[in-house]
């Protein structure tokens, strides 16, 4: 499947065929996600894959209630890590991407300058930033995961409106991560129709904004 097909065939789904989703076919989903840029390829997301009916009641529960969460067969919990947005893991993976020829800084400018820069180390405005930006960097791969399990045959709902903190408890999550969302996956047991958007007109504008 082409990638403007999958934009246009994904929908939120939130009834699923009780059947199982094949290994294969969740491992390709994730590596989606694992393939999706990040600012400075800092990588801050953290997938857990859960697939025990009891744990995915258990999250369904922590999570408000949601019944397409408790009635998938499988729930990524999509997490962040915000250590890597912290001066010495932001430092590693800028290094990386200089030594693979992305830039031609010198140590001292990576040092001195770049994480120096509140526009361009996080970690210089301290841990709500630094949750910030962990936070674009997941949702751009949790993106990329709707649109390969379009092209797996697979549906997601992206749930956003769960308690994070209730979510993080029932997965004896470490302090290091926080829970960002989760990604209910499965074999559609439904075919909505595209949801509506707005015009074109109303959020696109050419040269100028009027
Ligand atoms: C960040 C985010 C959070 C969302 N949270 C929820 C949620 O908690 N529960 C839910 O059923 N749908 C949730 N959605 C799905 C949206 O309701 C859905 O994308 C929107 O209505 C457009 O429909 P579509 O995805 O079918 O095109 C969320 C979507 C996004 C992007």
């Amino acid at each position: 499947m082409d990638v403007s097909s999958a934009i246009l065939k994904r929908t939120s789904i939130r009834r699923w065929k009780p059947v199982p989703v094949e290994k294969e076919k969740i491992e390709k989903v994730l590596e989606a996600g694992r393939r999706a840029p990040s600012w400075g390829n800092t990588q801050p997301w953290r997938f857990i894959v859960i697939q025990d009916k009891a744990k995915i009641e258990d999250i369904a529960k922590a999570s408000g209630g949601q019944p397409h969460i408790g009635s998938a067969p499988v729930v990524i919990v999509c997490c962040g890590s915000i250590n890597d947005f912290s001066r010495k893991l932001h430092r590693e993976a800028l290094k990386q991407l200089r030594d693979t020829g992305v830039m031609d800084w010198t140590d001292e400018f990576l040092d001195n300058v770049v994480l120096q820069s509140d526009v361009f180390a996080p970690y210089r405005l301290g841990e709500p930033v630094m949750t910030v930006k962990a936070s674009e960097q997941i949702m751009i791969a949790v993106a990329y995961m709707t649109l390969e399990a379009v092209n797996q045959g697979l549906g997601t709902c992206w749930v956003g409106a769960i308690s994070p903190r209730d979510v993080h408890k029932v997965m004896n999550l470490p302090d290091s991560l926080f829970v960002h969302a989760l990604l209910p996956l499965g074999y559609p047991g439904e075919a909505p129709k595209p949801r509506p958007r707005k015009d074109i007109s109303k959020i696109v504008f050419w040269g100028k904004y009027e």
